[in-house]
């Protein structure tokens, strides 16, 4: 085990999503044997305005591999935009003698934390964890697989009522901007109808197909619609008074954003995490890690947030048919 180098400091920051906790506990281990000495940080970046930073230890760690959220917790913080309270997060992580930051959480967090090393050159690496799945440069982000298996068994008990209720029953997912939960959960659980932001829909040909569907025996329907459509409340009235099938309207909120991390989601937090130590290692200043076609590598920080995250070409065309 090497020895002798700086503090680095680990926080989970933004949206929680089911892979950050196995993230922590790996960055925690990995920093160790590479001789850095690991804190900390609680409350994301109101944690270092506040000084929530702590020496990491085995207790803190254990225990919380297989939990969704962050034992780490994590906010949006308005203050941190403000230079006053950047410098006093500075002063903080000073004092402890942490001179790296390994930040887990979305494209937000990382623009914030790459504002903080142009003030003040605190190098950082980000771990991408969203379960929008939105950041641009990576085709994977930590608690995306949890979240499609919670909207897999949602959508999967839902259709217990539909076929039993001959109902439609319109799914609401989370993603913000992004189609990404929506398109996958769509296909992978069989629904009728997928809309989302990135795919232009049509209600007339989608209701004269559904229609036609019904004449020939169909006897419910499933509807998943990106929350970013905001078309939920529109298409569930539609279906209702337009097609005539009773339907009902649900939203899944925020129970997407938990549960007991996948495998996937806790093996894709070890990868991110030894890569991110790793990079800070080889001396990268601003680098977000990435997976992409299969490999493991980095960006620099504005390659990502500069950036647009694109679904990918082959999923939207096989979901095209449910818009249309
Ligand atoms: O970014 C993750 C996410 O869960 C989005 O899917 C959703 O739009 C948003 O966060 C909800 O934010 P909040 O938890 O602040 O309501």
């Amino acid at each position: 085990m090497e020895t002798n180098k700086p503090g680095l400091a680990i926080m989970t920051s933004g949206g929680d999503s089911a892979g950050m906790n196995p993230a922590v506990v790996c960055a925690v281990e990995y920093a160790t044997q590479r001789g850095y000495k690991p804190y900390l940080v609680y409350d994301g970046l109101k944690g270092l305005i506040a000084n929530s930073i702590v020496p990491a230890s085995k207790d803190l760690v254990s225990g919380i591999m297989h939990k969704g959220g962050t034992a780490l917790r994590s906010s949006r913080s308005p203050e941190f935009f403000d230079i006053t309270f950047r410098t006093v997060a500075y002063q903080n992580i000073k004092s402890h003698g942490i001179e790296k930051l390994i930040v887990i959480g979305g494209d937000g967090s990382f623009r914030a934390l790459n504002q903080f090393y142009n003030d003040f050159e605190i190098p950082f690496a980000g771990i991408p964890a969203t379960i929008d799945n939105d950041i641009a440069g990576t085709d994977y982000c930590l608690g995306v697989d949890t979240a499609l298996n919670v909207i897999r068994q949602s959508i999967d008990s839902i259709r217990d009522t539909a076929s039993s209720f001959s109902r439609a029953f319109v799914v609401e997912v989370m993603g913000r901007h992004c189609g990404y939960l929506a398109v996958t959960s769509a296909l992978s659980c069989g629904a009728e109808v997928c809309l989302v932001p990135e795919i232009e829909y049509n209600l007339d040909t989608i209701g004269a197909r559904l229609k036609a569907e019904i004449a020939e025996g169909r006897k419910y329907i499933i509807a998943v619609v990106a929350e970013g459509t905001k078309m939920g409340e529109y298409i569930t009235r539609y279906i209702n008074d337009s097609i005539g099938m009773e339907a009902r309207l649900t939203v899944l909120g925020h129970v997407q954003r938990g549960g007991s991390p996948t495998v996937h989601d806790r093996i894709m937090a070890y990868k991110f995490a030894v890569a991110a130590v790793d990079a800070l290692d080889a001396g990268e200043t601003n680098a977000i890690m990435t997976f992409k076609d299969g490999t493991y590598s980095h960006l620099p920080i504005e390659q990502v947030a500069d950036a647009k995250y694109k679904l990918d070409p082959a999923l939207l065309k096989l979901a095209a048919p449910l818009a249309c």
